[in-house]
């Protein structure tokens, strides 16, 4: 059997972002699990704000493209979203959008969803630490009939989650960013 492979997708740009640093902490993880994983900048797929007269006229952005050929090669994703007034930031849903609208040769469309696990994470200064945006991102995904799975991590208190080597300081987070890794593996390798 070829080695797991597991795709990271921070859904911010920003340079010291919170939820980049969680990808990054994930991304370890997977590592150390054994599983072969890539993590991605959205800053490399660049995409215009989802618009049908814009696909009709020009077609399906490469980026669109190359950002759903990038799922494709891997059994399991993992988003890691920040929390924009209660919901998802308009990064994260465009390129879902257009991920969702590409068609490969031999595939139907939104396969690429329909055909892996998905898991999610979240990063913020508040209390809920993006529990919102989690919510919005699990219907989202849900309607692309995408599996999700059912552990999630919401990092409140975000700022003060991490110690100067950008690992998780406290336990509890650590410990829930295990889970969430574990059972993505499981689910990713169920579905091999
Ligand atoms: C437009 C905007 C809306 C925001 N809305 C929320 C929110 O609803 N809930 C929340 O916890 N944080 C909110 N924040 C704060 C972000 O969670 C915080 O800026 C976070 O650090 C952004 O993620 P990043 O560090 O990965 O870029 C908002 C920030 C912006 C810029």
């Amino acid at each position: 059997m070829s080695a797991l492979k597991i795709l990271v997708i921070p859904g911010s740009l920003r340079s010291g972002s919170l939820n980049a640093k969680l990808a990054a902490v994930a991304a370890h993880e997977f590592a150390q699990s054994g599983v072969e994983v890539t993590r991605i900048s959205l800053s490399d797929f660049p995409l215009p704000i989802y618009d049908g007269d814009l696909q009709a006229k020009s077609g399906m952005p490469k980026n669109a493209v190359n950002l759903k050929r990038m799922i494709g090669a891997h059994h399991g994703v993992l988003i890691v979203t920040p929390e924009y007034n209660a919901s998802v930031p308009a990064l994260v849903k465009n390129a879902i959008d257009w991920v969702s609208r590409v068609q490969d040769p031999h595939e139907t469309r939104g396969q690429v969803f329909r055909d892996r696990t998905f898991a999610i994470a979240a990063a913020s200064g508040g209390r809920l630490g993006g529990t919102r945006a989690l919510a919005a991102l699990r219907l989202i995904l849900s309607a692309c009939h995408a599996t999700v799975i059912p552990n999630q991590l919401a990092l409140s208190f975000a700022e003060e989650a991490y110690d100067d080597m950008d690992r998780l300081k406290h336990s509890a987070d650590s410990d829930a960013l295990k889970a969430l890794v574990r059972q993505l593996i499981d689910f990713s390798q169920r579905m091999m």
